[in-house]
């Protein structure tokens, strides 16, 4: 019997469920909570609340687009941790009540797995050793897999993700949110060169990050300009950030490849979605010899398509979770639970 898995993911502002058969994904349905957009950025309580509004309708849509009864599924995956606490522990209820009613295993995934395994998920032929630039709204870590979900996490950031620079950046400069894909999309039209925003490389040989000046360094530089000047120059102003935020992860990404010879680089997480990273990125490893992957637009953000590819993985070496398994809002990719 093929493995039929639904996969549930609710770690922060999209409720999303998605059922793989076999070897693919047969239906995916992400939809992403409309009511933050007026606060500028997640509201934690309004979040949980959308969740539980929306879990039943995205389930019921993820199977009837599959054409496929509860009873024929195999296994549910669900994400639990790291993210917004209330967020999650909507659906690891979900998840466990489903489960526990059919009789199947349930599964928690690490949402950064599950970022990892949208790649995997996308490109099946990627080999280890592997190296994945996780970026995310809340990550920013290069992470070595010397095989199938065995992480060592080799650098993260000491402060901001570069998510979190890039919605911060659109804030100050009055573009809305998320702020990533408004700030690729002006980029598009605007000179790279036109301001030097700083590259935080931190002392010697290391693989961690920081993104906290970059944002100040923005805040600081717009300070000292008209409006006029912003409005007129926003292109070249995003276009300067981006390249900035974008240098340090390709730099540190091909530095990294090639200190721990890997076989293969993949980027994923929401900014793997940038327009220069995803193809910066891939000139500089392919140069380097090594295999380069990255999952195709609608898996870098959150989907719960990732999180069934992780779950199948997992229950196919027989790794299933407890139904007494808990919500974990800081829980590490290389920690156990
Ligand atoms: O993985 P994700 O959907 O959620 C988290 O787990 O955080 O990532 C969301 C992040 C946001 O910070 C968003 O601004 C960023 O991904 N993002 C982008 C782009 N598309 C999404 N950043 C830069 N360029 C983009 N095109
Ligand atoms: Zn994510």
């Amino acid at each position: 019997m093929h493995p039929c898995i639904l996969g549930i993911e609710t770690s922060c502002d999209e409720t999303s469920a998605a059922v793989i058969s076999g070897d693919s994904v047969i239906s995916s349905i992400v939809s992403s909570q409309a009511i933050h957009e007026q606060f500028g950025g997640v509201v934690p309580e309004l979040a949980s609340r959308a969740h539980i509004k929306l879990i039943v309708s995205i389930v019921q849509q993820a199977l009837q687009k599959a054409g496929m009864q509860k009873k024929e599924l195999t296994g549910i995956a669900v994400t639990a941790g790291p993210g917004l606490v209330g967020a999650l522990l909507v659906g690891l209820n979900f998840a466990k009540g489903m489960a526990q009613a059919l009789q199947i295993p349930l599964v928690g995934i690490n949402h950064i797995e599950g970022h990892i395994y949208g790649n995997f998920l996308a490109n099946k032929d990627i080999p280890f050793p592997h190296l994945s630039l996780v970026v995310s709204g809340g990550h920013t870590q290069l992470v070595e897999m010397p095989e199938h979900l065995s992480y060592r996490v080799i650098g993260r950031t000491r402060d901001d993700a570069v998510g979190e620079a890039f919605d911060k950046g659109a804030k100050l400069l009055g573009l809305g949110y998320p702020g990533g894909p408004l700030i690729d999309q002006n980029a598009a039209q605007g000179n790279a060169e036109f301001y030097r925003f700083p590259r935080a490389y931190l002392k010697g040989i290391n693989f961690d990050f920081s993104y906290s000046g970059l944002k100040t360094a923005l805040m600081l530089y717009l300070q000292t300009k008209e409006r006029q000047f912003i409005a007129e120059n926003m292109n070249h102003i995003c276009a300067s950030y981006q390249q900035a935020a974008v240098e340090v992860l390709v730099r540190k990404a091909v530095q990294a490849a090639n200190k721990y010879q890997v076989k293969s680089v993949g980027v994923v997480g929401g900014v793997a979605a940038n327009s220069l990273l995803r193809q910066w990125l891939k000139s500089e490893v392919e140069n380097n010899g090594i295999k380069f992957d990255l999952p195709p637009l609608h898996y870098c953000t959150d989907n719960a398509a990732m999180i069934a590819w992780a779950g199948l993985e997992r229950i196919n070496r027989g790794l299933a979770s407890d139904l007494d398994i808990n919500a974990y809002p800081s829980w590490q990719l290389d920690e156990k639970i």
